[in-house]
């Protein structure tokens, strides 16, 4: 009997970083998913042609094809189903997904965010935490509910901040720990180890060797 596979759909806008780390994990045997499609709302992202050079299929829907938001949401939906997708993945969709949508897909809708939340949520959280001072960023794989950047966190790493920093070389330092989490956070779902429990995510047997390289350490 082969080990379960849990079905991935990957929403993407642009570069596709997030999406290209998630791909090299599950290829190199790390996360037990499969991505079955890439749905991006933007013809041109970059994205697109790395889901394809993997021979993943890539699909592009045009929100302005839609009278209405949900409308397009619901074709984006109804494309997820259709393949069996458990689990939708946002990387770098710089869209805000309607109640609608969160509905459909409870629990089952995670993103990628590069500010440790509830702090610097929406556009340029970089650029929120480099214009605030504070000394220590990072990013947040949390699950998707109604309000932006609010659902409960499962995974965040934190990165220091320089005072010659600028928005990018913060934001790729941030974005070398994005890529770190984000497979981490796929694969603790997909061993059916990660239990939402009203504002929290608990993780089962966690251990310390699969965290190290990924902030906090499991003890103080
Ligand atoms: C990433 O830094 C991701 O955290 C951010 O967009 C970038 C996408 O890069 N997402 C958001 O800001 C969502 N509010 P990528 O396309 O190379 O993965």
């Amino acid at each position: 009997m082969g080990r379960k596979v849990l079905k991935l759909g990957v929403l993407i806008s642009g570069r596709g970083s997030n999406l290209q780390s998630i791909i090299d994990h599950i290829e190199d045997g790390k996360v037990p998913a499969r991505i079955e499609v890439v749905i991006s709302d933007k013809k041109d992202a970059y994205g697109l042609e790395r889901a394809k050079r993997h021979g993943i299929e890539a699909l592009f829907i045009d929100p302005t094809a839609f009278p209405t938001k949900e409308d397009f949401e619901k074709a984006v939906g109804d494309e997820l189903e259709k393949r069996g997708v458990e689990l939708v993945c946002l990387a770098g969709f710089m869209r805000i997904l309607s109640p609608y949508f969160v509905k459909r897909f409870e629990n089952r809708v995670i993103n990628i965010h590069p500010a440790l939340l509830p702090s610097f949520p929406g556009l340029h959280g970089q650029k929120q935490a480099l214009d605030y001072g504070v000394k220590i960023a990072g990013c947040t794989v949390h699950f998707v509910n109604e309000e932006v950047d609010a659902g409960p966190i499962i995974i965040q790493a934190a990165v220091p901040v320089f005072d010659d920093d600028d928005e990018d070389t913060l934001s790729a330092r941030i974005l070398k720990y994005e890529h770190k989490i984000y497979p981490m956070a796929i694969k603790l779902i997909a061993e059916g180890r990660v239990a939402v429990r009203g504002r929290k995510v608990i993780i089962r047997d966690a251990k310390k060797e699969e965290w190290a390289g990924v902030n906090p350490p499991l003890e103080v």
